[in-house]
């Protein structure tokens, strides 16, 4: 059994990693922290809310983050998953989130299970973990490992030529993060530009005949349109199978500035690294993505 804490912006690939969570018992999700990010935290909180009832788990705690990224005056989304961040699917009654800032909530939970019993998965904007590294420094090192999904290295960006969008949206944290010295596995576009949804993938959750098969139907449809991508699936597939996966280490560092190139990682790879340059992360670079594809369908026919 892994405990884990899944930090988003739901948005719809977000509702998909948080579904896969859900419906595989391997994995105890302790809370769900959510942050400014595809749609401002009002919403990706109440989504996150929502995604977990819909899923049969009330008890999960959903806890709303940070509301702008560092640096910035305004948080930086956008309409790729509708405005309503879900692609407009009907997934339930607006519920109320917890009391407690995720970054505080973050915290407390690091600080009270055991050192290195947490796996840390995050598909958004990285500004709670590292507002959270901010309160309590090396808060993050507690972490097991941190599971980044952000971030592109030999790879065009998406949201600019030199960006990928939760790295773009708040590359000051981005670069907190990577530099905070704890165990990071990177799902950059790299890979989850691989994790490609098909028409026939997508229109099997109908033939579930479940309320969750629906509604992942649904988001799944709206969001194909515009990025057929399984990009946050990924760090949660990769906590039930690292044979998925294929990656190497790297030294990672993310421009903070303002300016054309914010949010770019720059990657050193191989005999790049050295002394001042050292290893602060394993980026995946491969994965086998029918395999995904049967992983995700198949934790989600196991939900109501
Ligand atoms: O670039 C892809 C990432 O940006 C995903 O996490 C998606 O949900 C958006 O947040
Ligand atoms: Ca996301």
């Amino acid at each position: 059994m892994k405990q884990i804490i899944i930090d988003c912006d739901p948005g719809i690939d977000d509702a998909l990693a948080l579904l896969l969570a859900a419906g595989s018992p391997s994995l105890r999700i302790l809370a769900v922290t959510t942050v400014a990010g595809n749609r401002p935290v009002a919403t990706t909180a109440v989504n996150g809310r929502k995604i977990m009832d819909l899923a049969g788990r009330r008890e999960v705690p959903v806890y709303a983050g940070a509301a702008r990224p560092l640096g910035y005056a305004e948080a930086r989304c956008n309409l790729v998953h509708g405005e309503d961040g879900l692609g407009g699917v009907d997934v339930g009654d607006a519920a109320l989130v917890q009391e407690g800032h995720a970054a505080n909530r973050l915290i407390e939970l690091l600080l009270s299970h055991p050192p290195h019993s947490i796996e840390l998965v995050a598909t958004a904007p990285l500004t709670n973990l590292a507002l959270a590294e901010s309160l309590s420094p090396g808060i993050l090192r507690r972490a097991r490992r941190l599971l980044v999904m952000g971030g592109a290295l030999r790879f065009p960006g998406n949201i600019t030529p030199a960006a990928e969008f939760n790295f773009y949206a708040d590359p000051v944290a981005a670069e907190m993060v990577l530099a905070a010295g704890a165990n990071t596995v990177l799902f950059p576009l790299d890979v989850t530009s691989s994790a490609i949804m098909t028409p026939a993938w997508i229109e099997s959750f109908n033939q579930l005949g479940s309320v969750c098969g629906r509604a992942a139907a649904g988001m799944l449809q709206a969001y194909a349109e515009l990025d057929p991508l399984l990009h946050d699936a990924c760090p949660v597939a990769y906590l039930l199978d690292e044979t998925l996966f294929t990656g190497e280490p790297c030294h990672l560092e993310v421009d903070w500035r303002p300016g054309v190139t914010a949010g770019h990682t720059l990657a050193w790879f191989g005999e790049q690294i050295d002394d001042a340059h050292a290893a602060n992360a394993l980026a995946m670079t491969a994965v086998r993505n029918d395999a995904l594809l049967e992983l995700v369908r198949s934790a989600i026919g196991s939900l109501p």
